[in-house]
């Protein structure tokens, strides 16, 4: 290895979950323990100055940022569903407020269903397919939530309300749950399948406050400035001290689907693209070209030579991370670090060095690799095995260990 990896069993946090210690606002895939930033940001000795998450997702980074006394973070993420999250772990919201906008809303509810009549109000849900994948009782009565959701006027208060209407609209729709991609339910279940929209919401809607309301809202103390904006990360010049993200680990189609699994929450809240996510996203669009440049070359062409368009596939994303690293790297100030948590995934029985791929393209924008170190993966909720072969039962473990990658910005 060109870049030094040490093991390091102090970042296993063996049996630790995320929910552990920062349990989320709504579920979200490959999430990151935001323990794992508290530590590294320790040793490097770091309490204040600006953050960058440029693939934020659910927020996990800000987490770690508050812990040692960061208040200025920016993260980006062109997931809505991801900024959703974000937005309403880290934005101050007057709880109490929303508590007695939670009573109104089901008493507004409640006086609805009185009158038939009131249907009429109702705009038709834009879903692709919605019949498949909703009951039409079920649509009528998330449509019934939104309309009441939309009246509040509080923005904050209505963020944190969409948090578990995206639950619900899940948990109430013939997909398999345990899934990130969108499977449905099996047809002889689906008779059976009548779940009560407003009783799952309410009750989500309790656990999203009360929630927020002991670990989020505590931390957001004064001077805490959090912005967490729906685009791709464009470069600032010399403007951050401190890079902490977990990018994706390849292209969201063949790894982790982000798009497919926020689909119904994005499509509900009025997302037009969302069924386009998954191709907007890192390495989504594939380019018929192999990248030759650097260490990475000598993988991609073992690929190359005997499954030649996902080679281009995973290329592709290559391509798209260096895009993104000297984005990144010219916004750090001299002297300042980046983080980059990653796994190195498997594909046709070729392990790719993600973690050295990331400290060879930071080396080349002035940076100096420090150390890489390897953890072992125990509480990352992500598919852990699959078919790198495509040879039917020959599965393999994709990812064991993860990598923190540190580098520092030379002065
Ligand atoms: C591994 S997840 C981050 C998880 C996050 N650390 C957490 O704990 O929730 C990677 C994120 O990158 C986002 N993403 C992928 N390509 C992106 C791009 N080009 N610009 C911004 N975000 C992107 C995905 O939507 C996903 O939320």
């Amino acid at each position: 290895m060109k870049y030094k990896v040490e093991r390091n069993t102090k970042y296993d946090f063996a049996g630790q979950s995320y929910a552990s210690k920062y349990p989320n606002l709504h579920r979200y895939p490959a999430t990151m323990l935001p323990q794992i930033g508290i530590e590294i940001l320790k040793e490097l000795n770091i309490k204040s100055g600006r953050m960058l998450d440029p693939y934020c997702g659910s927020g996990s980074s800000f987490a770690s940022g508050l812990e040692v006394g960061i208040n200025e973070m920016y993260g980006f993420d062109i997931n809505p569903l991801a900024v959703l999250i974000s937005k309403a772990k880290f934005t101050k919201t007057n709880v109490p407020e929303a508590r007695s906008e939670s009573q109104k809303l089901r008493t507004n509810i409640y006086e609805f269903l009185k009158d038939e009549n009131n249907f009429n109000k109702l705009k038709s849900p834009k879903i692709k397919n919605i019949d498949y994948w909703f009951s039409k009782e079920i649509t009528q009565n998330i449509s019934i939530l939104k309309h009441f959701i939309y009246q509040i006027e509080d923005e904050n208060i209505r963020r944190l309300f969409s948090i578990p209407f995206a639950e619900t609209v899940r948990v109430c729709s013939y997909t398999r749950n345990g899934e990130f991609k969108l499977y449905r339910i099996k047809p002889e279940l689906i008779t059976d399948f009548n779940p009560d929209v407003f009783g799952v919401f309410f009750s989500r809607l309790k656990k999203t406050l009360d929630i927020y309301q002991v670990i989020y809202y505590p931390k957001l103390k004064k001077g805490v400035k959090i912005s967490v904006e729906y685009k791709k990360f464009e470069p600032k010049d010399d403007f951050f001290d401190i890079v902490l993200t977990s990018p994706p680990y390849g292209d969201s189609k063949t790894t982790v689907a982000y798009g497919q699994f926020s689909n119904f929450a994005n499509e509900w809240l009025d997302i037009d693209y969302a069924r386009k996510i998954d191709s907007m996203l890192m390495g989504g669009k594939t380019e018929k070209k192999l990248y030759k440049d650097g260490l990475i070359y000598d993988y991609l062409y073992e690929i190359f030579k005997k499954f030649e368009k996902r080679s281009y596939e995973i290329s592709s994303f290559y391509r798209d991370l260096e895009f993104s690293i000297n984005k990144v790297a010219k916004s750090v100030k001299k002297g300042g670090y980046i983080v980059y948590i990653v796994g190195n995934r498997l594909v046709k029985d070729v392990q790719l060095p993600t973690d050295q791929f990331i400290a060879e393209k930071f080396e080349k924008q002035d940076y100096k690799h420090l150390i890489t170190y390897e953890r072992l993966l125990g509480n990352k909720s992500m598919p852990s095995k699959n078919s790198p072969t495509n040879k039917k039962g020959v599965k393999k473990s994709t990812m064991i260990t993860e990598y923190i990658v540190v580098c520092k910005r030379k002065k």
